[in-house]
C-alpha cells in the first residue's frame, strides 16, 4: 500500500538512535529526527498523513490507534531485537513491515547475560560494598563464598540467538546446559550437548537459570510464584530478555523467603520503576537494561534499522522483519 504523493517519503528517525548510518536513507527520504515521545505526537499530529517509515526505540509504544493515523506508513523499524512495543496484528491488517535487529547484538546480549551470571554466583556486588564501606577485616575463609559453575546445570529458558550463544559461554565455563523453547535445536544439542527438557524439569534440575524468550501473551508471568517454586534451592535466575516475563513480587518473596541464592536482572517488569523489595535486596544484582548496549553493537543496530527504512521506502521487502508466530 503506497498512498505517497510525488516527491520523498517522510521517514521519522528518534533522535537517540546513532546518525552515521543515515545516510543513503537520506538521499532517498526525507528524514526528520524527533526528541522523545512528546516529539514524536507533535511531528504525527502536524504531519502523521505522510509517514512511510518510523524508526523507534522499544520504549516508544505502536499501537492500533496510532497506526490508524498514519495511512502512508510502509514500516515500523524497532531498534531492537525485542517487539513487543508493537501491535503486530495491527501492523499486519494495514500491510505494514515491522522489523527489529537480530543478530547484530546476539554476542553483546549474551555477554551481560554471563556479567550477571557471575556477579550474582561470586557475590561480587556485596564483596563492592564490603570493600568500599571500609569494614573489610583482610581474607577469611567463609567469607562471601559463592556457586562453583563448572560441573553446575545451565538452564536456558528459549534457544534463541542469544540463548545459544549464552549456552556456548556456559559450556567454556564448565557447565552442563539444559534448555526449554518451543522448537527444538538439534544442532545446538550436538554442539553443545544440550538437553531440551519440559519447562518444570528444567527449573528444578538446574542451578542457573537464564531467559531468552520474546514477551507475549503465552511468557507474561512464565515464572510466576509456581513456577520460581520449582527452582532449585539455592539456584540462580538471570533476565536479560523482558522484564514482565518474571511475577517480581512473587521472584521477592521467594528470595526473601531464601529459597533462591540470587537473581541477576537486566529487564524489569514496570521500567524504569524498580520492584522496591528487589532494589532492598542484598541477593539481587540489577543493571538498566544493557544487553545490548556496546558501541559497536548500538552503532549496528542503526545500520539495520536504517537499511530496512530504505528497502521499504525505496519499494522493496524489509530485510528483518520479525518473526510471524
Ligand atoms: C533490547 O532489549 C532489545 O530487544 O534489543
Ligand atoms: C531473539 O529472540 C534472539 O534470541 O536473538
Amino acid at each position: 500500500m503506497n498512498s505517497r504523493a510525488a516527491g520523498r517519503p517522510l521517514v521519522l528517525v528518534d533522535a537517540a538512535i546513532p546518525d552515521a548510518p543515515f545516510a543513503s536513507l537520506e538521499e532517498a527520504a526525507e528524514v526528520v529526527r524527533f526528541d522523545g515521545d512528546a516529539d514524536l505526537a507533535r511531528l504525527l499530529a502536524e504531519r502523521g498523513g505522510e509517514v512511510a517509515g518510523l524508526g523507534v526505540q522499544l520504549t516508544t509504544t505502536i499501537d492500533r490507534q496510532l497506526l490508524t493515523r498514519l495511512p502512508a506508513l510502509e514500516i515500523v523499524a524497532d531498534y531492537a531485537v525485542g517487539y513487543d512495543n508493537v501491535d503486530l496484528a495491527a501492523a499486519a491488517e494495514r500491510g505494514v513491515a515491522v522489523t527489529h535487529t537480530p543478530d547484530v547484538l546476539t554476542e553483546a546480549t549474551a555477554d551481560l547475560t554471563w556479567g550477571l551470571i557471575l556477579a550474582v554466583a561470586r557475590r561480587v556486588l556485596e564483596g563492592d560494598r564490603i570493600v568500599r564501606s571500609g569494614v573489610w577485616t583482610g581474607w577469611h575463609p567463609r567469607q562471601l563464598l559463592g556457586m562453583e559453575l563448572a560441573g553446575a546445570t545451565l538452564a536456558i529458558l528459549g534457544m534463541g540467538r542469544i540463548g545459544e550463544a549464552v549456552a556456548r559461554r556456559g559450556m567454556a565455563f564448565g557447565m552442563r546446559i539444559v534448555y526449554w523453547s518451543r522448537s527444538p535445536r538439534p544442532e545446538v544439542e550436538r554442539k553443545l550437548g544440550a538437553r531440551r527438557l519440559d519447562l518444570e524439569t528444567v527449573l528444578s534440575e538446574s542451578d542457573v537459570v537464564s531467559v531468552h524468550l520474546p514477551l507475549a501473551d503465552d511468557t507474561r508471568h512464565l515464572l510466576d510464584a509456581g513456577r520460581l517454586a520449582l527452582m532449585k534451592s539455592g539456584s540462580i535466575l538471570v533476565n536479560t530478555s523482558r522484564g514482565p516475563i518474571v511475577d517480581e513480587d512473587a521472584l521477592a518473596d521467594a528470595l526473601d523467603a531464601g529459597c533462591l541464592m540470587g537473581a541477576g536482572l537486566d529487564v524489569h517488569e514496570r521500567e524504569p520503576a524498580i520492584h522496591p523489595r528487589l532494589a532492598a535486596s542484598p541477593r539481587t544484582v540489577l543493571l538498566p537494561h544493557l544487553g545490548s548496549a556496546t558501541v559497536e553493537t548500538r552503532e549496528r543496530m542503526a545500520e539495520v534499522v536504517a537499511r530496512n527504512l530504505l528497502a521499504v521506502v525505496g519499494g522493496g521487502p524489509p530485510t528483518d522483519p520479525v518473526p510471524i508466530s
